[in-house]
């Protein structure tokens, strides 16, 4: 990998892995401090890449955990793999939940559709108890009343690390223009 090309690869990978359900990138980590103060990680689905802001977006329901605890706490850590690339990708940035507005919008004409839909049209936040039977309510037939946000990740750096099958790994640190070759 030459370093000149190192930040254009990884935004490349990160576009395509937004596009591309089978891309391992497709769904990273993300890791916020929880309202308790301890670390709260779990999975997302990366549904855009925007290079020139340096931003990644996600999709979640307004009303999760998460969006609480960013709030407060913008600052996230989000872990992506590929055991294609053999890259590890660590980006440290700040979140900012949108709940309205033209963007949620647009990413509500996206997904209102589709089969993931319900997931922001149900009556109860998520993490909410089930009654005894353990069946959720049904979802609400109105679609303009979902909870979709749009969770923009602002990103203030990344750390890259590539596996080398022969054992010799690379590792460099990414702080807007600067790459700086780190030993891994
Ligand atoms: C493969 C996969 C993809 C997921 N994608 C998302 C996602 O894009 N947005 C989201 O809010 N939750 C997603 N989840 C669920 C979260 O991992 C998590 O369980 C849920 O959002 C509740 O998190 P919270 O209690 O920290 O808010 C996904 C889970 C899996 C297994």
């Amino acid at each position: 990998m030459r370093l000149d090309h190192l930040i254009h690869s990884i935004w490349h990978e990160l576009a395509r892995a937004s596009q591309d359900r089978q891309h391992a990138w497709r769904t990273p980590v993300l890791a916020t401090v929880g309202l308790d103060q301890h670390p709260n990680a779990r999975t997302v689905v990366l549904r855009q890449a925007r290079e020139p802001s340096g931003e990644l977006v996600f999709f979640t329901d307004g009303r999760s955990p998460k969006v609480a605890e960013l709030q407060i706490r913008p600052q996230a850590s989000l872990v992506f793999w590929s055991p294609q690339l053999r890259w590890q990708l660590r980006v440290s940035a700040r979140l900012q939940a949108l709940t309205s507005g033209t963007e949620v919008d647009a990413a509500w004409a996206r997904v209102g559709w589709s089969a993931s839909a319900g997931d922001y049209l149900t009556a109860q936040a998520p993490g909410h108890p089930l009654a005894d039977g353990g069946v959720p309510p049904d979802s609400p037939g109105d679609r303009t009343a979902h909870h979709l946000a749009v969770v923009v990740a602002r990103i203030e750096s990344m750390d890259w690390l590539a596996l080398g099958l022969d054992g010799k790994h690379q590792r460099a640190r990414i702080e807007g223009p600067a790459v700086q070759l780190l030993t891994p």
